[in-house]
């Protein structure tokens, strides 16, 4: 089945589309996708599993990245997914793997590392072309800041991006980690989607998502739960995220899912797991409908923000 193909009921592998269907890089995708980083926890074979069981589960969108577990992520992709399941495979450039640290990556951000990160990912991903490339820019939201040569200028790494494209290695050009600033600057060359840490418990980048949504941007957000690491605030330990999963009788992370499905039509999800059942609960959230008064519960939430502790 071509992507032109693709139906807005059903994923090329058969399956109903979990959360309905949304639009990324000109595309429809399932509104509920899957983040792959947390696949690097596991091993290939548990790996693949978990991956052939999204697609049966109506998945059709897999974020990734050359440095999650340094290529095991993107190699266990290649070898899970096939052609026939039309999955849009979305990956980013701007680090490199540094494994062993307490975040696993390093930050590579000049120009002629953002073309040599999108060669590394056509390589293990075994594409001819990756349909959408995030830079994974560091102004913004937790994690690394950049220092020295790392702080390049953003209109010189979106040419090379813009080449990319042009030369075809790339279908679109995403933006993750970006400010308000910076994407304000990028939207001359064609935004897709933007991918920045953001979560029920987490909202400080509500300006970005209704730019995104003005400007027919996805809006992805990663940590869309809070993520795994420590010191960032979790969907599932909020009181009134809580409250709310014990009146429908859902997990507290499908609450966090469901909210920020209903809180805007141009959010696509891809939260990470390594656990079977976990990834079930996942898709089932898209099938939740929160009411006017859960969901004014939840809008009242206070954002807070936090860091990755490095211990
Ligand atoms: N652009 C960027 O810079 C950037 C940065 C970070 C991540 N990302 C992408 O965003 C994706 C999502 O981020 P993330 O994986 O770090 O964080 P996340 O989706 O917010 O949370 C993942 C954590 O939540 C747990 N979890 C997942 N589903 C659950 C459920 N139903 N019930 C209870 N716990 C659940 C996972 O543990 P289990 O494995 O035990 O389920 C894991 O500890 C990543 O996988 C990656 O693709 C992008």
């Amino acid at each position: 089945m071509t992507s032109t193909a693709r139906s807005t009921q059903l994923t090329a592998a058969g399956a109903a589309r979990v959360g309905g269907p949304g639009t990324l890089a000109g595309r429809t995708v399932s509104r509920v996708g899957y983040g792959a980083m947390q696949l690097r926890r596991l091993d290939r074979e548990a790996a693949i599993a978990l991956l052939r069981r999204a697609v049966e589960l109506g998945i059709d969108h897999v974020d990734t990245a050359q440095f999650y577990g340094n290529g095991f992520v993107n190699e266990v992709i290649a070898a899970a997914l096939r052609p026939e399941d039309d999955v849009l495979v979305v990956s980013k450039v701007g680090a490199e793997p540094a494994e062993g640290g307490p975040i696993p990556l390093r930050l590579a951000q000049r120009p002629e590392q953002l073309r040599a990160g999108v060669e590394d990912n056509l390589s293990s991903l075994g594409l001819e072309q990756i349909p959408l490339v995030n830079l994974r820019r560091a102004d913004h939201g937790p994690g690394l800041r950049p220092e020295g040569d790392q702080i390049v200028d953003l209109d010189d790494q979106l040419a090379v991006m813009a080449d990319l494209r042009d030369e075809g290695k790339i279908g679109a050009i995403g933006l993750s980690s970006v400010s308000l600033d910076g994407l304000r600057r990028a939207l001359r060359v064609g935004i897709a989607c933007v991918q920045n840490a953001y979560s029920l418990v987490s909202r400080d980048d509500e300006d970005m998502l209704r730019l995104c949504l003005a400007e027919g941007i996805a809006w992805v957000p990663y940590f869309p739960l809070g993520g795994a690491y420590a010191g960032l605030p979790k969907v599932t330990e909020e009181p009134a995220v809580a409250t709310a999963a014990q009146a429908l009788g859902v997990a507290p992370a499908q609450i966090g899912l469901a909210w920020l499905l209903q809180h805007a039509p141009n959010t696509l999800l891809i939260p990470g797991t390594a656990d079977l059942g976990h990834l079930r609960a996942n898709t089932e959230a898209g099938a939740i409908t929160l009411d006017e008064a859960t969901l004014a519960a939840l809008d009242a939430v206070p954002t807070r923000s936090g860091d990755i502790e490095v211990a």
